[in-house]
């Protein structure tokens, strides 16, 4: 049985996020009851990195018991530009492995941003809401506060653009191109801050003392394009999952 602590949250957090901290190894789970609540045909947003891993994993449990996840439509937060699909390190690879795949979804219910122009933005803005808007939305924090790829001076009204990434960010993801910072990318397309706002649902997901600031400005800091990730506080629905590392600066 999955023990959860309920985390009292301080001021000025708003009143509708719920924060729940939970072991490192529950966090999964717990995320993963959020999401099976728009199974069988919900629109979900599926955030990558390390951090959804155990949610995605846990959801793919659940499929084996019998929750039926192959009517989902999954719409992915970012990828980056110049990476082609195929290639083992871009977004829609790991969508596509890590997520479709097991659990059963048709790869014509897969998208994931792709394409270098504000016209490409919008049409993936506009394949969002011919879907009817995303039911559920998985997001990470960078430890610079970005969600998506959504960097710090992304203000609340960005929308799907492609934006260019922080040094310190194009750092933390250089493990997956053999720790060479000249083969990361230097530019992403990602849903913006309105964008990922316009989800009924937001689940974040977070692990880890190097997650602690960033998600302390976020939940209790201002409102600010300086931390992308407080803008969630103006969201009527957001549940944060995250581990007592993560939450250290809390209590
Ligand atoms: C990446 C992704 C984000 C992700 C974040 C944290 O750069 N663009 O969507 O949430 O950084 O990644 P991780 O969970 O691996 O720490």
């Amino acid at each position: 049985m999955t023990e959860t602590t309920l985390h009292a949250p301080l001021a000025p957090i708003s009143p509708w996020t719920r924060v729940v901290m939970v072991d490192a190894d529950a966090i999964g789970d717990v995320a993963a009851d959020v999401v099976a609540m728009i199974a069988p045909d919900g629109v979900l947003g599926v955030a990558t990195g390390s951090s959804p891993l155990a949610l995605y994993a846990a959801l793919i449990r659940r499929r084996a018991e019998g929750l039926a996840t192959e009517g989902l439509r999954l719409f992915a937060l970012d990828e980056y530009v110049g990476l082609d699909a195929s290639d083992p390190r871009s977004y829609a690879a790991y969508v596509r492995s890590v997520i479709a795949r097991p659990l059963g979804i048709p790869a014509e219910n897969v998208r994931v941003p792709r394409g270098s122009t504000g016209a490409d933005g919008a049409a993936y803005e506009r394949a969002i809401a011919a879907e009817g808007g995303v039911d559920v939305q998985i997001v990470g924090i960078g430890r610079n506060g970005h969600i998506g790829f959504n960097e710090p001076g992304s203000d609340a009204e960005t929308r799907t653009r492609v934006v260019e990434l922080d040094e310190s960010t194009r750092r933390a993801n250089a493990e997956h191109f053999d720790g060479d910072l000249s083969r990361v990318p230097t530019h992403a397309m990602t849903q913006g801050v309105a964008t990922i706002l316009s989800a009924r649902r937001i689940v974040l997901v977070a692990s880890g003392a190097a997650k602690a600031a960033a998600l302390r400005a976020a939940l209790t800091g201002p409102i600010t394009p300086d931390n992308p990730a407080s803008f969630l506080q103006r969201h009527p629905d957001v549940t944060v999952v995250a581990d007592p590392d993560a939450l250290r600066e809390h209590r």
